[in-house]
């Protein structure tokens, strides 16, 4: 593609219309699965896809299956007008829209259900969400028959949710980690930042220092819970109203830390406000 918009598919039929064209001519075709919003942390993801494969989709879908009620579905920041300028921006290939209705039709009763790494961590306040992801990406990757996904890594378990499921259903796709972007200083990008005030944004870049350090501290032989009880006073001082969870866990298939052995990850839930902020580093 050149400088041309990227096709927008709102039905599966019209997106797999050109995806077959494009495997037929033996374009390796990339996937990233987006929510919408996009920020330069899904532009870090739409440029990883566009430097591995010929052909790249954005799929642009607000997946109400991922909402418990109480959650913030109907708040959720869209903007289809600056999201297609910025799709446009970066040569994306194509942009799938479909509406809730292409997505769910009536009858839809199916759920795919990732056990264990779903249920600590986000899962424990959010029992709805990864069977709500899980499902929502293995119908994406059927959908669009791409032959890469790329997810972030800062939404670390979601990439090992969606990892095992495309592993366990064997769908033949490669899942991309993509390290986590981040301002300047220091805090996650994500769609939700918009919600934090002025004093909030201020104390939000506090939470990456914290775990950094906790990082830091496991690596140089502190053990996981003198690292973690250290970190839930700093965040508190810091400014948080709530700690959700402060945790080093082995990072495959999140069991209890078995550094150095295997790889560590150290991953924190806390609240501002009511806005809710992840993040996670390697141990
Ligand atoms: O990370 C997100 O934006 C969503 O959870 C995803 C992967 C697009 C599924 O709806």
């Amino acid at each position: 593609m050149t400088n041309e918009s990227p096709i927008v598919a709102r039905s599966v039929a019209a997106m797999r219309k050109e995806v077959e064209e494009w495997r037929r001519a033996g374009d390796v075709v990339g996937v990233v699965p987006t929510m919408g919003a996009l920020h330069n942390g899904h532009l870090a993801l739409l440029q990883a896809a566009k430097s591995e494969c010929d052909r790249v989709i954005a799929t642009i879908f607000v997946n109400p299956a991922q909402f418990a009620a109480n959650e913030d579905l109907d708040a959720y920041p869209r903007g289809e007008a600056a999201d297609l300028a910025k799709l446009q921006e970066l040569q994306t290939d194509m942009a799938f829209m479909p509406d809730a209705g292409e997505m769910y039709p009536d009858g839809f009763v199916t759920k795919v259900r990732v056990e264990g790494i779903t249920e600590i961590l986000c899962g424990l306040v959010r029992p709805v969400h990864f069977g709500g992801v899980a499902t929502v990406v293995s119908k994406l990757f059927n959908q669009s028959q791409a032959d890469r996904a790329y997810f972030g890594e800062k939404d670390y378990q979601q990439f090992l949710v969606v990892r095992r499921m495309a592993r366990d259903l064997d769908i033949p796709i490669d899942v991309v980690p993509v390290p986590t972007v981040r301002e300047a200083d220091g805090l996650a990008m994500s769609s939700r930042n918009v919600y934090l005030s002025i004093e909030q944004r201020a104390a939000a870049p506090a939470l990456y220092r914290v775990i950094r350090d906790v990082a830091a501290r496991v690596t140089n032989g502190t053990s996981a819970e003198a690292a973690v009880a250290w970190g839930l006073e700093e965040l508190a001082t810091c400014g948080f109203d709530s700690i959700e969870y402060l945790e080093v866990l082995e990072a495959e298939m999140l069991g209890p830390i078995d550094f150095p052995n295997k790889p560590g990850r150290v991953f924190v839930a806390a609240h501002l406000g009511s806005t809710r902020l992840i993040d996670n580093v390697a141990v």
